[in-house]
């Protein structure tokens, strides 16, 4: 992958190392984004309103979340991918087809979905601390803290 040129105290190959890692996260967050709107337009439930709200906020936030990966990756002189099909080639996610799901099962692979992204950032914390990323682990300890209290409401739905 082809870097800009710039020095910003971060070798281009540290830098490189970086965006691999927002890569990754920037496809998974555009994927559930999508799954997670989807679960919005089609959840049938008696608490319908309170699902529907709930997904709306989540994937609002995703949608912010998308937005400050990609320009982290331009910050750090990479350029984000932006097709359905490099973001599936490179998301954790299981790509669904079905459309129709309890609001239990919605929330079951919601949870199932922010984990993967949790347990994956915070798996790559250290590497980018080593590098002296500071701006990039703060970075992922942010989308740690909000796709963490994510799970936790999404939970909490479950009774
Ligand atoms: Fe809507």
């Amino acid at each position: 992958m082809e870097l800009d040129k710039m020095d910003i105290g971060i070798s281009g190959k540290d830098r490189a190392k970086v965006v691999d890692v927002f890569e990754v996260a920037l496809a998974t967050s555009y994927h559930l984004y999508l799954k997670v709107q989807n679960a919005h337009w089609n959840v049938v439930s008696s608490h319908f309103q309170s699902y529907h709200l709930l997904f709306q906020s989540i994937y609002e936030e995703l949608a912010e979340a998308v937005d400050e990966t990609a320009e982290r990756i331009r910050a750090l002189g990479g350029y984000p991918l932006g097709s359905f099909k490099s973001f599936l080639a490179k998301s954790l996610l299981k790509d669904e087809e079905k459309a129709r799901k309890s609001d239990k099962e919605f929330l079951l692979h919601m949870i199932e979905d922010h984990q993967k992204l949790i347990v994956f950032l915070r798996s790559h914390l250290k590497g980018v601390e080593e590098v002296s990323d500071g701006a990039s682990s703060d970075f992922i300890n942010k989308r740690l803290m909000v796709s963490e209290k994510v799970a936790w409401q999404i939970r909490a739905h479950l009774g």
